[in-house]
C-alpha cells in the first residue's frame, strides 16, 4: 500500500497574528486535496532539534483562522546550525543538523512548510541546501522580508500601533504636550511609517533615515508658535540619529540574531524636553504589537499564502517561498529571500506623500 505524504509545519521567530490562518489552510489543503498527514513541529527549530512533534486532524484546524499566536509554539533562539548549549555554566554553540536529519527521517517527513522571518527562513535555506525539501512562509510584524510585497502579521500591528496613536492624540491635545510612540520594527521602519501616516503622527523616525534632534526641536517648537500646542512622534525601535547608534535593550546571547532594539522612545524625550522645555511623555507599544487576532487583510493574506505554499508542495517546487507581488502570489528562491532584509526605500513613494503634507522625518530643519 502506497504510504501517504507526510507534511511538517514549523513557526520559528517572533509571533504574530494570522501564523494559525496559514497553518489551517497548508494543511488543510493538502489533507483535503492530497490525503496528507500533517505533522505540527512543536516550538520551532527546537522541536526539530529535540524531536517534538505532533500530528494535527482536521478537527485540529478548526476555530484557529482567527486566532493570533500560533498552536504550535515557536522559538527565537534555537537554530540548528548553531544551537546554544550550557556546559559547566558557559554557553557553547553545536552543529545540531546531523541530529535533525535524523529527526526529519525518524518522523517520515517528505516535505516541510517552514513559516518564518528573515532568520528561519535562512536556516530554511540551509535545511534546503542540505537536502530538507522546504517551502518557506514569510510571517513578520516588520514586513522586512526580500521578495514579498507584504508579510501577514504586519496589517494588524500597524492597526494596533495606530490605534494606540490615536488615542495618545487625544491626551497629548489635553495636556499641550510631546507624546511620543515607540514602535517595533526591528532594523527597518514600515511599521512606524505606516502607523505614522494613518494615525497623523507629525514626526516619523525611521532607521532608513538618521535623525537631528535641532530638526526635531525646531518642528515642535514651529508647532507650538502655530498654536498647535502638541506634538505626536512615532518613532521606530531601530531608529538613531545622523552619526548614533540604535538604542540596546538587552542581549540574548543563545539567539542567532542577539540584539534586541527597544527604548530611543525614553532618549528621545528627555532630548526634546531639554532642547524645548515641552513636557514630553514617551509610550511603547512593543509586544501588543504581535498579540490578538489578526485583521481581516491579514487572514485573507495568510490564507493565500497558505494555499500557494500547499500549491508548491503539489508541484514540488521547493527551496522557495510563498509571497506576494503586485498583488500576485509569486514563488521566489529561498537563495534570493536569505540575501538580506527589506528596508523602506529612500524615495518610496508613502515618504514623498507624507512630505507633502508637511511631515517631518526629523532629518530637515524648517527654513
Ligand atoms: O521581529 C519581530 C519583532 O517583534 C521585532 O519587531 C522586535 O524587534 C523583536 O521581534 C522583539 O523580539 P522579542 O520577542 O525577543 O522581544
Amino acid at each position: 500500500m502506497k504510504r501517504r505524504m507526510r507534511v511538517g509545519i514549523l513557526t520559528g521567530g517572533g509571533d504574530c497574528p494570522g501564523i494559525n490562518a496559514v497553518i489551517r489552510a497548508v494543511a488543510r489543503k493538502v489533507m483535503l486535496e492530497n490525503d496528507a498527514e500533517i505533522i505540527g513541529i512543536v516550538d520551532g527549530y527546537e522541536g526539530l532539534v529535540n524531536n517534538k512533534y505532533r500530528k494535527l486532524e482536521l478537527a485540529d484546524l478548526s476555530g484557529i483562522l482567527t486566532v493570533g499566536g500560533t498552536i504550535l509554539g515557536t522559538s527565537k533562539k534555537a537554530n540548528p546550525y548553531r544551537y546554544a548549549i550550557k556546559q559547566d555554566g558557559k554557553l557553547i554553540f553545536r552543529d545540531m543538523s546531523k541530529k535533525v536529519m535524523d529527526n526529519i527521517d525518524k518522523m517520515e517527513l517528505d516535505c516541510m512548510v517552514v513559516i518564518g522571518g528573515d532568520g528561519t527562513l535562512g536556516i530554511a535555506y540551509k535545511l534546503f541546501k542540505d537536502g530538507v525539501p522546504v517551502i518557506g512562509v514569510p510571517k513578520t510584524i516588520d514586513n522586512d522580508i526580500m521578495g514579498t510585497d507584504i508579510t501577514f502579521g504586519f496589517d494588524s500591528a500597524v492597526w494596533i500601533a495606530t490605534e494606540g496613536i490615536d488615542r495618545l492624540h487625544t491626551t497629548a491635545q489635553s495636556h499641550h504636550r510631546v507624546m511620543i510612540v515607540e514602535v517595533m520594527g526591528h532594523n527597518a521602519g514600515w511599521i512606524a511609517l505606516h502607523s505614522g501616516i494613518a494615525g497623523g503622527g507629525d514626526i516619523i523616525l525611521i532607521p532608513e533615515i538618521p535623525y537631528s534632534i535641532d530638526a526635531i526641536a525646531q518642528k515642535v517648537r514651529e508647532r507650538h508658535k502655530h498654536g498647535k500646542r502638541f506634538s505626536i512622534i512615532v518613532v521606530a525601535e531601530g531608529a538613531k540619529s545622523k552619526g548614533g547608534e540604535v538604542v540596546v535593550q538587552r542581549i540574548v546571547k543563545e539567539s542567532s540574531d542577539p540584539i534586541r532594539l527597544g527604548g530611543i522612545g525614553f532618549v528621545l524625550g528627555k532630548q526634546i524636553e531639554d532642547a524645548t522645555g515641552i513636557e514630553t511623555r514617551t509610550v511603547v507599544m512593543g509586544h501588543l504589537q504581535r498579540g490578538g487576532s489578526p485583521t481581516p487583510f491579514d487572514r485573507v493574506l495568510a490564507t493565500q499564502l497558505g494555499t500557494k505554499a500547499a500549491e508548491m508542495i503539489q508541484k514540488r517546487q521547493f527551496g522557495n517561498m510563498a509571497g506576494i507581488q503586485k498583488y500576485e502570489l509569486v514563488k521566489v528562491s529561498l537563495e534570493e529571500v536569505s540575501k538580506g532584509i527589506k528596508k523602506v526605500p529612500l524615495g518610496h513613494p508613502l515618504i514623498a506623500s507624507a512630505r507633502s503634507l508637511d511631515t517631518s522625518f526629523g532629518d530637515k530643519k524648517i527654513r
